[in-house]
């Protein structure tokens, strides 16, 4: 007999009337967690498009329109996604609502208590003016940080991480959502987990209907290798970890 009752109680926010949140982290008066992962200063950054610069190159979608053809999407073109389609697909799903504001909490995604406790890795394979590698994006200066150049291997080390969906490495650039839970549990302790899942699924939905601006295709995955994926975009699988994935391209 499967047991499903531990996991049917993690789904319902009846933990909320057991948690003591005088504990918290944050009732404590421990700093708030920083809103970015530190950066290797070493590492080398491009800066992308801001707001009026992607919007130029962007034609006008009608909202109904994008949410009545979304599906997902799997067979990608050739073609190269622009830079100015990259930054729009960013701002969508973790871009600041109001770059410059002070302090920059808030973002084009909700997220309980504006803890934002995510991070995106880019699997770069098609795009115009960026080499192939993996990125990661830094939503408070709006630029992109190389971790490291693609190889003759990378789309294999990544079709294995996803459990042979080839369709991924096939895409022209893969979203890797991690999360960083202790800047949930700071303030929700363990009421934190559930939220973060909340908060991902609005990620997801605003990179549809963003792709559907652009006429590419994504399509969800929570089906992958956890600890092949950390390990290949050397998060530590404890304090950071992957949670979801999109492939993106024209299709
Ligand atoms: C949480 C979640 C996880 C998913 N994981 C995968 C996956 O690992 N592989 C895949 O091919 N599709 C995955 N999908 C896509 C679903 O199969 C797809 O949304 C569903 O078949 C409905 O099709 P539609 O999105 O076109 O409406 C996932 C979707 C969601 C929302």
């Amino acid at each position: 007999m499967v047991e499903f009752q531990h996991n049917r109680d993690f789904l319902k926010d009846s933990l909320r009337k057991t948690i003591d949140f005088r504990a918290s982290a944050q009732h404590r008066g421990l700093p708030i967690p920083p809103l970015e992962e530190p950066v290797d200063q070493q590492l080398p950054r491009i800066s992308l498009p801001d707001r009026e610069s992607w919007s130029l190159v962007l034609q006008e979608t009608d909202l109904a329109d994008a949410i009545g053809n979304r599906r997902s999407r799997r067979n990608y073109s050739d073609e190269y996604l622009k830079v100015e389609e990259l930054a729009f697909l960013l701002w969508a799903t973790q871009g600041q609502r109001s770059p410059g504001e002070q302090p920059p909490h808030f973002r084009t995604v909700p997220s309980a208590g504006a803890r934002h406790s995510f991070e995106t890795y880019l699997f770069i394979h098609r795009m115009e003016k960026i080499p192939p590698g993996l990125y990661r994006y830094l939503p408070l200066s709006n630029e992109l940080v190389l971790i490291y150049s693609a190889d003759k291997e990378s789309k294999t080390r990544l079709s294995r991480a996803v459990l042979g969906q080839n369709f991924v490495a096939d895409s022209a650039v893969v979203f890797v959502w991690t999360t960083v839970p202790y800047r949930m549990e700071w303030r929700y302790l363990q009421a934190a987990h559930r939220v973060i899942l909340l908060d991902a699924g609005h990620v997801c939905q605003n990179l549809y209907l963003a792709c559907e601006a652009i006429q590419a295709g994504t399509c969800a995955i929570a089906a992958y290798d956890q600890e092949a994926m950390d390990e290949l975009i050397q998060v530590d699988g404890e304090d950071q970890f992957t949670i979801y994935l999109a492939p993106v391209g024209k299709y």
